[in-house]
C-alpha cells in the first residue's frame, strides 16, 4: 500500500479505550476516518462508549480492530504489551503511544532497547511509528488546531525506522491539529520517553525541535 492509499477516509483500529484511545477516536473519526476500537473485555462491553462517542466508532475484538485498521493504534498500558495481537498486526502500520511506568506496568527488561524499539521486535512483521505519547489525553482532545500555522501548533514528536510509515502519522498528525516533529528512528525515541524535557511539556515545532536536538 502506498502513501496515497492512506490518505482521505482511512479504516483505524484503536486497541485500548482509555484516555488516549478515546480521545484519538474521537478526533480521527471527526477528521472524517472510519474507527474502530478494542479493549481487554470484549466488544460487548464498549457498547455504550461507542454509543456515546458517536460518528460510527465500532466495537471490536483486538484482532478484529487490528484486522480492520488499514493503520492501527495501539495504546493499552505498557505492561499489557504481550496480550497484543501480532499476526494481525503483520506489515500494518502501528502507531504506539505506550510509556512504561515500571511502578504501573510491573519489571519488565527491555534489553537495553527505547521503549517503542521493544514493542516493535514484540510485534515483529509491524511499521511501528511512536507517537503521542508525550502529550495528555485531556490536551489531545483540547489543544489541537486546524486553524493555525503549523508552526504555531502544539508539537507531536514521531520516531520511526519507516520513512513512510513516519509520513502517513505525521500526516495523520497535521489533520487533527498538531505539528509532527521528525525525532528520528525508534531508537533515538529514547528523547521522547517520560522524563525527557519534550515529556507532558507544551512546545511549538521550533521548540520541541531544539529541545530534542533534530532539525
Ligand atoms: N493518559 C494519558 O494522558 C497518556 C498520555 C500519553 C501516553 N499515554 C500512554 O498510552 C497508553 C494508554 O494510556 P491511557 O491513559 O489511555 O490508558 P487507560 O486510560 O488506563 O486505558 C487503558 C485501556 O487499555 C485497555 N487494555 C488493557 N489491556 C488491553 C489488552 N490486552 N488489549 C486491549 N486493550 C487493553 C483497557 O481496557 P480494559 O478496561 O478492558 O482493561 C483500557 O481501555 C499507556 O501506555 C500510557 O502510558 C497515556
Amino acid at each position: 500500500m502506498d502513501r496515497r492509499t492512506y490518505s482521505g477516509g482511512m479504516k483505524i483500529g484503536i486497541l485500548g479505550a482509555g484516555h488516549i484511545g478515546q480521545a484519538l477516536a474521537r478526533l480521527l473519526a471527526q477528521a472524517g476516518h472510519d474507527v474502530g476500537l478494542s479493549n481487554s473485555r470484549g466488544p460487548e462491553t464498549l457498547r455504550d462508549l461507542t454509543e456515546r462517542l458517536g460518528h460510527g466508532i465500532k466495537a471490536f475484538s483486538n484482532e478484529d480492530a487490528a484486522r480492520f485498521g488499514d493503520l492501527v493504534i495501539e495504546t493499552v498500558p505498557f505492561g499489557r504489551y504481550a496480550e497484543l495481537p501480532t499476526v494481525q498486526l503483520t506489515d500494518k502500520i502501528v502507531i504506539d503511544t505506550a510509556n512504561y511506568y515500571p511502578q504501573r506496568d510491573g519489571p519488565i527488561d527491555l534489553g537495553g532497547l527505547s521503549e517503542s524499539a521493544f514493542m516493535a521486535s514484540h510485534l515483529g512483521g509491524a511499521r511501528v511509528v511512536k507517537a503521542f505519547n508525550t502529550i495528555h489525553a485531556a490536551h489531545l482532545e483540547t489543544q489541537g488546531d486546524v486553524g493555525k500555522p503549523l508552526e504555531e501548533r502544539r508539537a507531536i514528536p514521531v520516531a520511526s525506522d519507516d520513512a513512510e510509515a513516519k509520513a502517513v502519522v505525521s500526516d495523520l498528525i497535521k489533520a487533527i491539529g498538531f505539528a509532527p516533529v521528525d525525532n528520528g528512528d525508534l531508537e533515538h525515541s529514547r528523547s521522547q520517553q517520560p522524563g525527557t524535557p519534550v515529556y507532558g511539556q507544551d512546545l511549538t515545532a521550533r521548540q520541541a525541535r531544539e529541545v530534542l536536538a533534530v532539525r
